[in-house]
């Protein structure tokens, strides 16, 4: 739906990476969709000095590259759009001829006083930029909203995240403040919603009585690539875990909301962070699992170890892959193990959330076959976004042999529709106010206090092992030992090895 209202959009940090690869090319999806006001202007804002003529040409490059959106007929009207004004983040002056740009703009263009600020700046800046934005009176809501959307990382620890609320909150609302996780734009994330509320058979089944274990597995083929400065004072923990795959678990775990309203859907979710049983430092060498991906082969060809990869320290201790076991302590889910994962240089490129239900109470064809059929509920985010269900059906033929079968739906075979991007559903959402798919801060600073005994001990105590793994393979084999009976493993995602090794792709 179109939003009717006027808008100013702007971007701190506009000479960056994530504004040319995904902040501009959605805006122009949205433009291309009329999904934006007719009275828009995107003003871009960094370090950098350019005239509105360079930026533009340098936006109009980059929705040519990344375009969400084959249409690129209207590219020359949605430049026009398009402003530039150099800040100097931390100094109060520049935010006055900020404002006053602002303001110029509104008159020339006939726009209200609603504004969107989206900080994709180092998030050192978190803090800095919002208070000269407030001191400046931008933040003042009285004759049109005022919105701050904030890229991850929402603080570095517990304290520095609790350090950031108070930061914000001396000056703007928390209905003001959309955090961005780009995994609660992906439309499989919100399907887990209609998967589990939909339809009458899953619910019931959605609990300690049925499920015997629950598998999250985000992984990525790609390393740090250039991002290695950021990456080794982050890792995989940071990095992954905190925001996007606690943020699956509590999709996957949460109570039904009472409605869809985007605080009724939070506040379940809110729920599950705040009944994550408390891993206590001397138990984090059995419930966590840390590697580190080192050199190896791919495809025949050699790739770097992380420590040697550009911007990371030689001697780094970073962790590339992470591995969680933890309880929920709640009605639903008391007692039942929720395994986590996530790593770089693995595989393949798949998240997926695995239900592991429980098996038949007594095995009827024990004598006639040798594997009981295993019941699976997989739900793929992505690649090949879509649904398995894994049962038992009988080998044709004499006997009661049992075999594993698929159910597979691929949610390609829905539609022929494009997907929208994460950011582009994102943006949109926080353009027409609503925060459903944005984190709120009781959920991020929750999810802080579960990890932080990780990470200190991770940090602090030098016996907990920290992993090599070949690039190319799943992580480190001691992840295999996290599991409580011997003979269950993580689940492959992959259908296929290819011959030159065990890189695979689904
Ligand atoms: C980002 C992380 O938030 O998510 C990256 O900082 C990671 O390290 C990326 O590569 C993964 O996102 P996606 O959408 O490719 O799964």
């Amino acid at each position: 739906m179109k939003s009717n209202e006027s808008l100013i959009y702007v971007i701190f940090g506009a000479s960056g990476d994530l504004t040319k690869r995904k902040l501009v090319p959605a805006l122009y999806s949205l433009f291309v969709q009329n999904l934006l006001p007719d009275n828009f202007a995107l003003l871009g804002t960094s370090r950098s000095v350019f005239s509105d003529e360079e930026f533009r040409v340098s936006m109009k490059a980059a929705i040519t590259e990344f375009k969400e959106i084959d249409d690129i007929s209207r590219i020359d009207d949605f430049v026009k759009k398009i402003f530039y004004q150099p800040i100097k983040f931390d100094d109060a002056s520049t935010y006055i001829a900020l404002k006053a740009r602002i303001q110029e703009l509104r008159k020339q263009y006939n726009i209200c006083h609603n504004t969107i600020f989206y900080l994709s700046t180092p998030p050192s800046l978190y803090g800095v930029i919002p208070q000269h934005l407030a001191s400046v009176n931008l933040n003042k809501q009285t004759n049109g909203w005022k919105r701050l959307i904030i890229e991850k990382p929402f603080g570095y620890d517990l304290e520095s995240a609790l350090k950031l609320k108070d930061q914000l909150m001396q000056d703007w609302k928390e209905e003001q403040l959309f955090r961005i996780d780009h995994y609660l734009g992906k439309e499989t994330v919100q399907n887990l919603l209609v998967a589990r509320f939909s339809n009458g058979i899953f619910e019931p089944l959605w609990n300690r009585n049925f499920i015997h274990h629950v598998e999250i597995t985000s992984a990525e083929s790609i390393g740090v690539e250039k991002r290695g400065n950021y990456y080794d004072g982050s890792g995989a923990l940071r990095d992954m875990v905190q925001n996007h795959l606690l943020q699956v678990v509590g999709l996957t775990a949460m109570e039904p909301p009472t409605s869809l309203e985007s605080d009724s859907i939070r506040h379940e979710i809110l729920k599950v962070f705040q009944s994550f049983r408390p891993i206590k430092c001397e138990e984090v060498k059995d419930v966590a699992v840390r590697g580190q991906y080192m050199s190896s082969k791919i495809k025949g060809k050699q790739v770097p170890g992380y420590r040697e990869e550009e911007g990371v320290n030689p001697n780094s201790n970073t962790e590339t892959y992470a591995a969680l076991k933890f309880y929920i302590d709640n009605w639903r889910w008391g007692g039942v193990p929720f395994y986590i994962r996530t790593g770089k240089k693995l595989p393949t490129r798949v998240t997926e959330v695995v239900i592991h239900f429980r098996p038949t109470p007594h095995f009827l064809f024990a004598n006639e076959s040798t594997v009981q059929s295993e019941n699976q509920l997989v739900i793929r985010i992505q690649p090949d976004e879509g649904i398995l269900l894994k049962f038992g059906m009988k080998t044709p033929g004499a006997g009661f042999e049992v075999q594993t079968v698929n159910m597979d739906f691929h949610y390609s075979d829905l539609t022929a529709q494009r997907i929208p991007s994460a950011y582009e559903r994102l943006i949109n959402d926080a353009i027409k106010g609503d925060s459903t798919l944005f984190a709120r801060t009781e959920e991020v600073i929750e999810a802080w206090k579960f990890l932080m005994p990780v990470l200190e001990c991770w940090k602090n105590d030098k016996d907990v092992p920290l992993y090599g793994y070949p690039a190319g393979t799943w992580g480190p084999e001691q992840a295999q030992q996290m599991f409580d009976e011997p003979d269950t493993t993580w689940r492959s995602p992959c259908k296929n090895l290819t011959n030159d090794g065990n890189y695979c792709e689904l």
